[in-house]
């Protein structure tokens, strides 16, 4: 083991479009003892009630994004970032970097086991793939994913639709990917390849360092 690592010896990005089961498939990870890092969540905490982001997006856009328990109204800020293009990445200069110290503190705090993974939604969209050393893809077909995101948030499907034209296409994720997690069907079929990947990343990583040049999920199946 590598006592005095930074970081896992081996740094799993998992990504997929909206609705494609992300929060799903990480948790069976989780629940196989893997670290998670959650972008989402990291977010969520750092835009609440106290957030650490939130004097700095006040003094920003002013008290109008705030809601009445201290946290981020985020229909308040679509609306603003509606009508001022700018505001959506002033927002992203202002919690980017404070994501990024947070994904790195607890990337760093799992530096004892094997392997993490970093949930990141919008991974292949952000040029971001570099720091880690594969990528999971968690696939399934788009209507899927628009009838599965219609039912979780009580969406209209256009609202939806809307969503999955901002994201990367789902051949632009599945070419960014080492491994795919077909997610397409029932969650029960989920176990099995969880299961088998968990397998697979372990294999990579020997006395607490990651082997050269570990096989692509795709390259053993051709
Ligand atoms: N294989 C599946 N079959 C049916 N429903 C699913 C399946 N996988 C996930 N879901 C449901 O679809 C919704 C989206 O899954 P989620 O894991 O939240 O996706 P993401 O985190 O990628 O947005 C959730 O309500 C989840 O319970
Ligand atoms: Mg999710």
């Amino acid at each position: 083991m590598n006592l005095n690592a930074s970081r896992p010896a081996l740094l799993i990005g998992l990504t997929g479009g909206i609705g494609s089961g992300k929060t799903t498939v990480a948790n069976r990870f989780g629940a196989l003892g893997v670290p998670l890092i959650d972008t989402d969540l990291i977010a969520h905490q750092l835009t609440g009630p106290g957030g650490p982001a939130m004097p700095a997006i006040e003094a920003e856009f002013g008290p109008s994004v705030i809601a009445a328990d201290g946290r981020l109204d985020r229909d308040a800020m679509r609306a603003l970032a509606f009508g001022d293009p700018g505001a959506r990445k002033r927002l992203e200069a202002i919690l980017h970097p404070m994501i990024r110290v947070e994904t790195d503190r607890q990337v760093a705090a799992a530096a004892s086991s094997p392997y993490a993974i970093v949930v990141i939604p919008l991974l292949v969209e952000s040029k971001g793939p570099k720091r880690f050393d594969r990528i999971v893809v968690v696939d399934c077909p788009v209507d899927t994913q628009i009838e599965r995101v219609m039912k979780r948030n009580g969406l209209p499907r256009a609202q939806v639709e809307a969503i999955l034209a901002v994201q990367a296409t789902r051949a632009q994720r599945l070419a960014a990917a080492d491994d795919v997690v077909d997610n397409g069907g029932e969650p029960g079929a989920l176990q099995a390849q969880v299961e088998a990947l968990h397998r697979r990343y372990l294999a990579f990583v020997k006395d607490g360092a990651l082997l050269q040049n570990p096989p692509r999920e795709r390259d053993s199946q051709t």
